[in-house]
């Protein structure tokens, strides 16, 4: 460069060696093939297929037919230059009905497709259960009860005896907090109940079918499996310094974050979230045991991060309910806060309407590791939908997705420059796919699907974090 050449100067942002970049997905979201090889409903099955409560009756039933095309699809990460992959294994497709022996056919497609995944060199992270209840366990009672915990544990036992010789690194949850509140708190999520109480009892049973699917694991292929969860951290942000909005933000970081990280991490429930819901109920499903079975060790923590979440106090005149960015209902998934107010964040925002906000993520990792020092983290989810247009060519330019995902790869590289650990990134997500009650019509892949033809194309944003993996490192400035 001379000293009149007009191009700016390139910072390179080197990660970690040995850093993990994966991609991740969801059995419902992409798998189809609802009803082959002794599937047997879900609660998203029966969610989906209730009118009303997915935009426009999408459903799973094809979805992006990955059951039948995983080789390609492996094929398609190797080219991209993945290091791993976070997909997750559907309960009733190894386990119909949540009972009972295992359905080999159904443990066969995930043996197929792990084994797959290392003969290309990509590392399977696999995710127990992301969302999809098998449904006559949801009719016996679902989260809310005791027995589905149970159940839990005996199916990680299933499936960890199937596959822990070959997967090492093991989630048991995907986000739990939006299971007990978006699924029994707000409804918009699958069974869609709308109960306060069965919310909370649902977290604590999440909880605890964490802790014994936990041990399953471990037991099945002992001083092998590495085991955690993910949580959808909230970063919470008090509108004003007010002592009124800060009371606000720590009823939501008590139902949003302490109600796992307090008996996941810290060796119980924290006791304002036992005061703040005591109306409610007196948590007396809590057995004694249950948090040592709860707490025990994890060997890494899997952190969801999108946006962050502003709060403040209700104020007179204010109208509610207000968009906490969750989905409308009239029904709130933050049992013991209903006075408080959710705001928008500024800044730009993705087609989800949540903001842009890079320093969320730098700021939950930073007081995670701090608060946990030694505890190895992985962004387990983190990426964007926006409305991808595809050119008279066939290719997807993605600027945007670009531009999110390198500013919070930089927030994450701040994070580890100053002591978080951070062992690797997965972007949400591999491929378009079913959007929960957005079906279809929210795309957050790197990798575009036509959902006529099913064809897979990457768009710039596949082909832009394919060098980003191969250099491991960041480049600025960024070249979509
Ligand atoms: C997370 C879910 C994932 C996907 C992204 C956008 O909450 O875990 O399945 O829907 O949001």
């Amino acid at each position: 460069m001379t000293a009149t050449d007009p191009r700016p100067l390139t910072t390179v942002r080197q990660f970690p060696p040995g850093f993990l970049w994966g991609a991740a997905t969801a059995a419902y979201q992409i798998e189809g093939a609802a009803a082959e090889d002794g599937r047997t409903p879900s609660i998203w099955d029966t969610f989906s297929h209730t009118p009303g409560k997915v935009f426009q009756g999408h459903t799973g039933d094809v979805a992006v037919d990955h059951y039948h095309r995983y080789r390609d699809d492996v094929r398609m990460m190797a080219d991209l230059g993945l290091s791993a992959y976070r997909f997750s294994v559907s309960w009733p497709r190894v386990q119909p009905t949540g009972r009972g022996p295992a359905v080999q056919k159904g443990l066969d497609f995930y043996r197929r497709l792990v084994d797959e995944l290392l003969a290309a060199g990509i590392e399977p992270v696999a995710t127990l259960y992301h969302w999809d209840l098998p449904q006559e366990l949801e009719t016996a009672g679902g989260w809310p009860e005791r027995a589905t915990a149970e159940r839990f544990g005996a199916y990680a036992e299933l499936v960890g005896e199937a596959l822990g010789d070959r997967i090492t690194r093991w989630s048991t949850l995907n986000e739990p907090w939006c299971t007990a509140f978006l699924g029994y708190g707000s409804g918009v999520h699958a069974p869609g109940r709308t109960d306060p109480v069965a919310a909370l009892r649902a977290a604590h049973h999440l909880n605890l079918g964490h802790g014994l699917a936990a041990q399953a694991l471990r037991s099945a292929h002992p001083g092998r499996a590495e085991v955690s969860l993910s949580l959808n951290l909230h970063e919470i942000r008090p509108l004003t310094a007010s002592a009124e909005d800060r009371e606000a933000a720590r009823r939501i970081d008590a139902v949003g974050n302490r109600v796992f990280l307090g008996p996941i991490l810290d060796g119980g429930y924290p006791a304002d979230l036992l005061a703040d819901t005591a109306s409610l109920t007196d948590w007396a499903f809590v057995r004694d045991g249950d948090t040592t079975t709860i707490g025990r060790p994890l060997d890494w923590l899997g952190i969801n991060y999108y946006t962050p979440t502003v709060v403040s106090a209700v104020t007179s005149g204010m109208a509610k309910p207000q968009d906490d960015g969750h989905g409308a209902s009239e029904h709130s998934p933050w049992p013991g806060a209903d006075d408080v107010a959710f705001h928008q964040a500024p800044g730009d925002r993705t087609a989800m309407g949540w903001a842009v906000d890079p320093d969320g993520l730098y700021a939950l990792l930073t007081r995670v590791s701090t608060r946990h020092p030694g505890l190895p983290l992985l962004i387990t989810e983190n990426g964007a939908a926006y409305e991808d247009e595809v050119g008279a060519d066939g290719s997807v330019h993605d600027p945007d997705r670009i531009a999110y995902v390198h500013g919070h790869l930089a927030a994450v590289h701040r994070a580890i420059a100053d002591g978080a650990d951070v062992r690797g990134y997965f972007l949400w997500s591999l491929m378009d796919n079913f959007e929960w009650a957005y079906g279809y019509e929210k795309r957050f892949g790197a990798v575009h699907v036509d959902y006529a033809s099913l064809a897979r194309t990457p768009k710039s944003s596949a082909h832009w974090y394919a060098r980003v993996a191969d250099a491991n490192a960041l480049v600025d400035p960024v070249e979509g």
